[in-house]
C-alpha cells in the first residue's frame, strides 16, 4: 500500500530531522476507497425519534481509513462507517447505547463519549491506559451504557491524535423535560473544526521531537460540519483537490425557529460563530440548561475546542441567503514562527456556510459580519449561561487539588507537558482502573500516571487549576460536570481570592480554557466512582503528557465487577503487542516519538 509506506518513511524520516519544521509530503493513496464532493448529513434537520423510552439503541461502527476531501483536497481519514463527521447518534435520556466498534484501520483505536457520566460504566468511557485497553486492529469490542443526562456531546478517538484524522461524531440526547422544548421548531447540528491536510502521525512525531522549538502544528484549513474550501493553488500539483465544494448550507423556513448544537470538535483551535443578521440565543450548554436572560442574546459565539452550545435562531429575516461564519481566532493560537510545524499552510481562518432561506435564490450572500469586542481566547461570559435552575456550588469541600500547568524538559530533549511536573504517560496493556480494581493503591502509582485520588462519598472536590503559561489550555473532566467557582487573570495562589468565590449561580460546564497567565477553580460531586480523566483538550498537549487521571472512590470502585470482554480485551490487546517484536508492553517516560512511530507502523 502507498499509503502505508508513506505513513511509515514520514514517521522515520520526520522522527529524524523532527527538530526542524520539515515539510510533510503528501503521496496518492490510489487503493484506498474514495469519495469526492461529500455532502454532509449535518445539514439536514434533525429526524424526530419516535420509539417509547427508555429503549435500546443499536450501532455498529466499523473504523476504517478512506479517502476524503472535506475542504476539496483529498486525504486519508480515519472514519467511522466511512463518513467524517461520523454517524450521528441520537437518544433520549434514560436510553441504553448498544455500540458495536470493528476495528478496520490498522491502529489500535478507542471510543471516548465527551461528557457522558459513564455512571457505573467507567470502563466504557473510552481511554486506553486508563479505562480500557485499546482495540487491537481486526478485534471488535462493544461500548454498552445508559444515558441519565441530555444535551449535545460527541465522541472521538481517545488513542494518539486519531480523532485529528476524523474518528469523531456528534451524539444527541434529548429530553422530554427539556425547559426549551416549545421555544423551537427544528433542529440543526453543526460542527466546528480545525483541519489538516496531514495524517497526524507525522505531525505528532516532529511535535515531540528532541529540540523542538516550534509550536503545534499549524492547521490547513476550517471546516463547518465537515465541509471547508481551501485555495487548491496551494496544494502541491498531483494531488487531489478541488476548489468548488459546495458550501454547507442550512435550510429555514421563514417565521420558524430553529435550536442549532454547536460542536468545536478542533485538535488545537478557538472558533467565533455567528450567522449575520440572526443573533443567537444560548439555551444550554454542554448539558445544562442555561438562565432566559436577556444577555443570553449573542451576535458571535467563542466556542473553544470540545466545548457545546445550544442556541435558537429565529428566521425572521428578509427571505435570503446569509453567511453562517466559523472562523478560528488566529491570536488564540501560539506565533506562527518558522519553526512551527506547517506554519506556511495556506490556511483561510474564516469558514463560510450559508443559511438559505426557502424561495430565496441560489445567489451568495451578500450579508455582513458581525464585530465583536469581547476578549475572544475567554469562554463566554458567564452571565450570558448562568444554569436554568438554580444550582449553587457544592460547599462541603472535602479534597482540593492545586494544578500546575507545567513544561517538562526530558533527558532526550523533548520539552513535554505536565501536571505539577509530571508529564503523563499511558500504559495502554494495563489500564489504571483494572489496577483500582485489582485493589492496587493508586498512590503506589508510577509518578508519571499522575493519579490524584479521593475515598469520600458524593461530597465535592475543588481543583484549583493554575496555567503560568503563554499558551491557552481548554481543560475537560471526565465523569462529570464542574462548578466554575473562580475564573481570572493570574496563576498564583496569591491570585486568587476565595471570598469572591461564586458560589451563588456558578457556570456549570464539563470543559472550560483556562487563558495563558490565568487561573480557574472548579468543583463537583465525587458521585461516580472511577477513574475519570482531566486534561487539557488540545490533542497535541495531550500527546505532551498535559493530563490527570482522578482516582474516585477506589475502595467502591474495586467492588464494581468488570464486564469479561472488556477484561478479554486486555488479553487481545497483549498477544497483538507480542506480536510485534519491537514492541515492549509498557511505554518508558521518553519513548512518546518511540510510540508514535510503532502504532503507526503497525499495519
Ligand atoms: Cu473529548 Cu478526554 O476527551
Amino acid at each position: 500500500m502507498k499509503f502505508q509506506i508513506f505513513l511509515i518513511l514520514g514517521v522515520v524520516l520526520c522522527g529524524f530531522l523532527g527538530a526542524i519544521a520539515t515539510p510533510i509530503e503528501l503521496e496518492e493513496s490510489n487503493d484506498l476507497e474514495s469519495r469526492f464532493d461529500p455532502k454532509s448529513y449535518l445539514f439536514d434537520q434533525l429526524p424526530k425519534l419516535t420509539e417509547s423510552s427508555p429503549t435500546t439503541r443499536y450501532y455498529h461502527f466499523e473504523l476504517k481509513i478512506i479517502k476524503l476531501s472535506p475542504d476539496g483536497f483529498e486525504r486519508p481519514v480515519w472514519s467511522v462507517n466511512g463518513q467524517y463527521p461520523g454517524p450521528l447518534i441520537q437518544a433520549n435520556k434514560g436510553d441504553r447505547l448498544v455500540i458495536n466498534v470493528t476495528n478496520n484501520l490498522g491502529d489500535p483505536a478507542t471510543i471516548h463519549w465527551h461528557g457522558i457520566f459513564q455512571r457505573e460504566t467507567n470502563w466504557y468511557d473510552g481511554v486506553p491506559g486508563q479505562t480500557q485497553c485499546p482495540i487491537p486492529n481486526r478485534v471488535s469490542f462493544t461500548y454498552n451504557y445508559t444515558l441519565d443526562q441530555s444535551g449535545t456531546f460527541w465522541y472521538h478517538s481517545h488513542f494518539l491524535a486519531q480523532y485529528v484524522d476524523g474518528l469523531l461524531g456528534v451524539l444527541i440526547i434529548h429530553d422530554k423535560e427539556d425547559p426549551y422544548l416549545n421555544y423551537y421548531d427544528e433542529e440543526y447540528v453543526i460542527t466546528v473544526s480545525d483541519w489538516y491536510h496531514s495524517p497526524s502521525a507525522p505531525l505528532l512525531v516532529q511535535r515531540v521531537a528532541p529540540y523542538y522549538t516550534g509550536f503545534n502544528p499549524y492547521p490547513d484549513a476550517a471546516l463547518i460540519s465537515g465541509i471547508g474550501q481551501y485555495n487548491c493553488s496551494a496544494a502541491t500539483a498531483g494531488l487531489h483537490c478541488n476548489s468548488n465544494v459546495s458550501p454547507p448550507t442550512y435550510n429555514v423556513q421563514k417565521g420558524k425557529k430553529y435550536r442549532f448544537r454547536i460542536i468545536n470538535t478542533s485538535a488545537y483551535a478557538t472558533f467565533t460563530f455567528s450567522i449575520d443578521n440572526h443573533p443567537l440565543k444560548v439555551i444550554e450548554v454542554e448539558g445544562t440548561p442555561v438562565k432566559d436572560v436577556s444577555s443570553s442574546v449573542v451576535k458571535v459565539l467563542p466556542i473553544h475546542i470540545a466545548q457545546r452550545y445550544s442556541v435558537i435562531l429565529t428566521a425572521d429575516q428578509p427571505v435570503a441567503n446569509y453567511y453562517i461564519r466559523a472562523s478560528i481566532i488566529d491570536s488564540c493560537l501560539a506565533a506562527r514562527t518558522n519553526n512551527t510545524i506547517n506554519y506556511n499552510s495556506s490556511i483561510n481562518f474564516n469558514a463560510t456556510g450559508i443559511l438559505h432561506y426557502n424561495g430565496a435564490d441560489s445567489n451568495k450572500p451578500t450579508s455582513t459580519a458581525y464585530s465583536f469586542t469581547f476578549p475572544p481566547c475567554q469562554d463566554l461570559n458567564s452571565s450570558t449561561i448562568q444554569p436554568y435552575k438554580y444550582s449553587p456550588a457544592p460547599t462541603n469541600v472535602t479534597n482540593y487539588f492545586v494544578f500546575n500547568v507545567t513544561s517538562i524538559l526530558n533527558d532526550d530533549g523533548v520539552t513535554l507537558l505536565g501536571i505539577n511536573g509530571s508529564s503523563f504517560i499511558p500504559i495502554f496493556n494495563n489500564p489504571a482502573n483494572q489496577r483500582i480494581m485489582l485493589k492496587e493503591n493508586y498512590t503506589d502509582f508510577e509518578e508519571n500516571q499522575n493519579a490524584y485520588g479521593y475515598d469520600i462519598p458524593n461530597e465535592a472536590i475543588q481543583i484549583t487549576l493554575l496555567n503560568n503559561q503563554s499558551a491557552n489550555h481548554p481543560f475537560h473532566l471526565h465523569g462529570h460536570n464542574f462548578w466554575i467557582v473562580a475564573q481570572g487573570p493570574g496563576s498564583t495562589m496569591a491570585n486568587i481570592s476565595t471570598s469572591k468565590y461564586n458560589l451563588k449561580n456558578p457556570v456549570i460546564r464539563d470543559t472550560t480554557l483556562v487563558p495563558a497567565f490565568s487561573h480557574v477553580v472548579i468543583r463537583y460531586i465525587a458521585d461516580n466512582p472511577g477513574v475519570w480523566a482531566f486534561h487539557c483538550h488540545i490533542e497535541w498537549h495531550v500527546e505532551l503528557g498535559l493530563v490527570a487521571q482522578l482516582i474516585e472512590r477506589p475502595t467502591e470502585f474495586s467492588n464494581q465487577t468488570l464486564p469479561d470482554d472488556v477484561r478479554a480485551l486486555c488479553v487481545e490487546y497483549n498477544n497483538y503487542y507480542k506480536k510485534q517484536k519491537r514492541l515492549t508492553t509498557t511505554l518508558p517516560k521518553d519513548a512518546i516519538v518511540k510510540r508514535v512511530q510503532i502504532f503507526r507502523k503497525v499495519k
